[in-house]
């Protein structure tokens, strides 16, 4: 199914599933196989109104539907020749990510304010749209912004200094301001029909978790925020995978002041953020306007730190 485009939702599709039962999914926005997968049953009850056990099972059959389970190991290796990479406009990140950001993955930018983090964002919502041969992934480009910092005036300069036609680059970015966490998770819901419908390839959230942060405060509200935090991660990841579409999503550090050895800068939402995370880049400021970057924890990359500048055409390599 990677790769391919999501499958309408329609009477017949899933067999056993009463027509009745498919049109009241419809309705409540339901509208292709992949949206009824990645919903917990417990939410499509509620939404579609009706009963856990129906929604259960129409849950468990679009899920094997659109992901069987086990499968040979060659169609593991074909999904993964699917996987594409967009440029992040500089060869030496690009370097260290493994040719680019990836496709099929969750890439986190992780750094304080002024680290570049954002710039990123804008850089790859122009570069996403760039043909696959010239290093971006064909495709448009979803945002969901939740601080308010999404500057298309910035995203119109990177692209007229990349070539590219900026009002053409600005009318294939959908932007979505979240105003909470919870507005957050019904964007983040919405994002299978929307990626269907527009040949989305990027989806960016910036930031991931300042809604969470700003909203659950103290210890005893932890564990549901982690909770919540968690299920917006996992909604993104199956909609990487199930589209074969880039997810960028950038977090802020913390300052752990008993820290006696490494970086006291540690990332915001801690095991969960982690897991779901495949790529996190370490983004530190630099001399003037250049940035330094690290990827820690990747399961295939060294750690390695690189230099690269923000300009007037986004992100660049430094010039020497
Ligand atoms: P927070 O969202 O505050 O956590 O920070 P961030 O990591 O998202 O920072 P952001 O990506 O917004 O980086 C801001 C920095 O980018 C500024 O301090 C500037 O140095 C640089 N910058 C922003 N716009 C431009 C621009 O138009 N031209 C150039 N050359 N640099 C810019
Ligand atoms: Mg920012």
């Amino acid at each position: 199914m990677i790769g391919e485009m999501a499958e309408i939702l329609e009477p017949g599709i899933l067999k056993g599933v009463a027509s009745s039962t498919i049109n009241k999914l419809v309705r409540a926005g339901f509208t292709t196989i992949e949206a009824v997968a990645v919903t917990p049953a417990r939410e499509i009850a509620e939404v579609a109104v009706m009963g856990k056990d129906t929604a259960l099972k129409v849950c468990r059959l679009a899920r094997m539907h659109v992901d069987p389970g086990f499968i040979p190991a060659l169609e593991v290796l074909a999904m993964r020749m699917n996987m594409i990479k967009c440029t992040t406009g500089s060869n030496e990140l690009d370097r260290i990510l493994g040719g680019g950001v990836e496709t099929g993955a969750i890439t986190e930018l992780i750094g304080e304010f002024g680290s570049g983090k954002t710039q990123i964002c804008f850089t790859l919502s122009a570069t996403a749209q760039l043909p696959i041969e010239e290093g971006g992934l064909g495709g448009n480009v979803c945002a969901i912004d939740t601080e308010g910092t999404f500057m298309p005036e910035r995203i119109k300069q990177i692209a007229e200094q990349k070539g590219m036609d900026p009002d053409k680059v600005l009318e294939r970015i959908l932007v979505a301001r979240a105003y909470n966490s919870e507005h957050q998770y019904i964007l983040i819901s919405s994002l299978p029909e929307i990626c269907n419908k527009n040949g989305i390839k990027l989806v960016i959230v910036d930031s991931m978790i300042g809604h969470f942060r700003g909203e659950y405060i103290g210890r005893g509200n932890l564990a549901e925020r982690q909770q919540k935090l968690g299920r917006c991660l996992s909604k993104l990841l199956r909609v990487a995978e199930a589209f074969n579409l880039a997810v960028v999503l950038t977090n802020q550090v913390l300052a752990t002041p008993d820290t006696v050895y490494g970086d006291p800068n540690k990332p915001t939402g801690g095991h969960v953020m982690a897991h779901a995370c495949t790529h996190r880049v370490f983004l530190r400021k630099g001399r003037q306007n250049t940035r330094l970057a690290r990827v820690i924890d990747s399961p295939s990359l060294p750690e390695e730190r690189i230099r690269f500048a923000i300009t007037a055409a986004g992100i660049e390599d430094v010039e020497e």
